[in-house]
């Protein structure tokens, strides 16, 4: 989604503004622009597409001055287009602004703009935003920004430059991620960390309606009502190293092969020890009558993921939702439930509003979430951290593993608790659990094979993965990845669920991604598998099931044997790769995918 950069200080704006949107790229955009306030007054420049077309227009005229704003637009009022990106600016030209998030009362704002006989020059909702700005405007930047809190409604983090200021740059958040920071030669606005890690560790985070004043060499905080307040630091400890690609093609791929450190460092954080480990032992899981997981895309496959895990250790039934239709579906919880979100930014706004609407009902709320200072982060009762470190690529990888395995961990944790398994099998889990890095390290040491595979698969018009109990569950993750970056039309099915209809798009070579993990259903998967071969399909085997008499229709790929119920965090691997491979063939823009965002922060 959108990203917003702000800088004042010492030095030229318009290098550390690109610079710090070229870290927000990942968040997904369709425009850029950049406003300067220098000698010459206000000036701005923005365009449509990548951030490469903006810096050319600067190239050709560029703008001098050491406070500025930038942004990266994700449209969603008004369609990817010059005028409509951002920075936008008031009627006087005298405050430009940058937005992320939704103003769901602009139509009514703009109708009363235009009465007043306001023009506007784009069809966005940020615009509105300007134009009340300056009508706000009376000599105070944080004034007109408490007045702009007052009437605006929906989502914002708002980054404001006047021309009647060159000393101030400020900021108001609402519903979308905002944090600041001091460096030695300026202070920042940003909507993540990356964007302004090369010039600074230390950071604010702002929270709802709170504003900030920065200065060349000063971060000042006023809360709502605008009233000083002392804010916290917060030191970031990941270096900027992990935010850039260490020599590999794509994030994609370097995320793809951090995966066994990660879960070495999720698991060690929270099996026997660690932060997380605190968090479980302090949740009284016999509390709760009723326990329900949610998120959005691959954190819903997560959960459904969980669901099997959680169900068959602990012997107690687990809901899953998406988590856009839990919240319009009037969810029956209580204060005898447990509603667990699951979200690698915390800021998904749909997660989010799942979050609140859990709390406003009295449930308990347990997050797992990869970004620490993130909404859900601060939130969610208690919260469980993924320590997979940032993550760049839009479609998740590194995140999506460390989910898995903190949810293996919650359900053995819980088991144990609810005395639904003895103390000696929580031990023997738990080591299966602390097995999974050297596994998972296995087999991304072998990517060729499946890099061999995939590059003969490029052409296919359709794939569809299939599975049974858990491989169900993480044939839908393989297939949304497949979808998110390669483009590649795909559906996963639940693999006796073929047979009433899905069966009928089976054609003549179509490829079937067969995932078998569990003993007991190899003859069920197996069976799956030869009817789709009989109707022409070519399969890859996933997994361990004993194959006969399928010659070349079938390729198998086994896995290192693994407690069953921890399985998809190996086959997952090879779907990442597969999805990865395929999509690299095709030459697209894997870290960044057409219509995607890495961060959904409005509705
Ligand atoms: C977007 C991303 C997905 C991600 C989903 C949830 O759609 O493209 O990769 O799974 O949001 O994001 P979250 O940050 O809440 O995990």
């Amino acid at each position: 989604m959108c990203g917003i950069i702000g800088y004042i200080g010492m030095k030229e704006a318009v290098p550390i503004l690109l610079g710090g949107l070229k870290k927000l790229e990942y968040r997904g955009y369709d425009s850029a622009g950049i406003a300067v306030l220098g000698r010459g007054g206000l000036a701005v420049s923005k365009e449509k597409g990548r951030l490469s077309a903006l810096e050319s227009r600067l190239a050709a005229s560029p703008l001098e001055g050491t406070l500025g704003i930038g942004h990266t637009r994700w449209a969603t009022h008004g369609e990817p287009s010059d005028l409509n990106s951002h920075p936008h600016l008031g009627e006087q030209q005298k405050i430009a602004v940058v937005h992320n998030g939704i103003i769901e009362n602009y139509r009514q704002l703009k109708e009363k703009l235009v009465q007043r006989g306001a023009a506007f020059q784009s069809e966005t909702d940020t615009e509105v935003i300007a134009h009340l700005a300056e009508q706000f405007y009376r000599g105070d930047l944080k004034e007109t920004m408490i007045k702009l809190s007052e009437v605006l409604e929906g989502s914002y983090a708002l980054g404001i430059i006047c021309a009647d200021k060159p000393e101030v740059l400020g900021a108001i958040k609402k519903d979308s991620p905002l944090i600041a920071g001091l460096s030695e030669h300026g202070a920042f606005i940003a909507s993540d960390i990356p964007a302004i890690l090369e010039h600074t560790r230390e950071v604010y985070y702002l929270q709802d309606r709170e504003i900030a004043l920065l200065g060349r060499d000063s971060c000042e905080f006023f809360d709502p009502q605008g009233e000083p307040l002392i804010k916290e630091k917060e030191e970031v400890t990941w270096s900027l190293d992990s935010a850039e690609k260490g020599g590999h093609p794509h994030f994609m791929f370097k995320e793809i092969l951090e995966q066994g450190r990660v879960l070495r460092e999720t698991i060690q954080d929270s099996l026997w020890k660690g932060r997380n480990h605190e968090v479980l032992e302090g949740l009284d899981i016999a509390r709760y009558r009723k326990i329900v997981i949610t998120g959005c895309g691959s954190a819903y496959n997560a959960a459904l993921v969980g669901k099997y895990v959680f169900e068959e250790l602990c012997r107690v039934p687990v809901e899953i939702d998406i988590a856009s239709e839990f919240r319009y579906r009037d969810p029956i919880i209580d204060a005898s439930s447990l509603v667990v979100l699951i979200s690698q930014s915390g800021e998904t706004a749909d997660t989010i509003a799942a979050l609140r609407l859990a709390k406003e009902k009295g449930a308990a709320t347990l997050g797992i979430v990869n970004v620490v200072g993130s909404t859900i982060a601060k939130e969610a009762e208690l919260c469980l951290f993924t320590s997979a470190g940032p993550e760049i690529a839009v479609a998740t990888t590194k995140a999506f593993s460390a989910q898995l395995v903190l949810l293996y961990i919650f359900s053995v944790h819980s088991a144990a608790a609810l005395g639904a398994i003895t103390k000696e099998e929580a031990q023997i889990l738990g080591e299966e659990i602390q097995s999974l890095p050297d596994k998972a390290e296995e087999v991304l040491s072998s990517t060729g094979m499946i890099q061999k595979h995939a590059a003969s698969w490029v052409g296919k018009k359709s794939i569809f993965f299939i599975g049974r109990n858990i491989d169900y569950a993480i044939a839908a993750e393989g297939s949304l990845k497949l979808k998110e970056i390669s483009y590649i039309h795909s559906e996963a099915y639940a693999g006796g669920e073929l047979k009433h209809g899905t069966i009928s798009l089976i054609e003549d070579n179509t490829l079937v991604v067969s995932i078998a993990s569990r003993k007991a259903l190899y003859p069920k998967i197996m069976s799956n598998t030869e009817q789709v071969i009989s109707r022409g399909a070519r399969v890859l085997l996933v997994g361990n099931a004993e194959v006969s008499g399928m010659g070349d229709d079938l390729v198998q790929l086994s896995l290192p044997r693994v407690y069953e119920l921890f399985s998809p965090s190996l086959s997952v691997l090879v779907l990442q790769l597969l999805a990865y491979y395929i999509a690299a063939n095709k030459g697209l823009d894997i870290d960044k995918p057409r219509n995607l965002a890495k961060s959904v922060t409005v509705e």
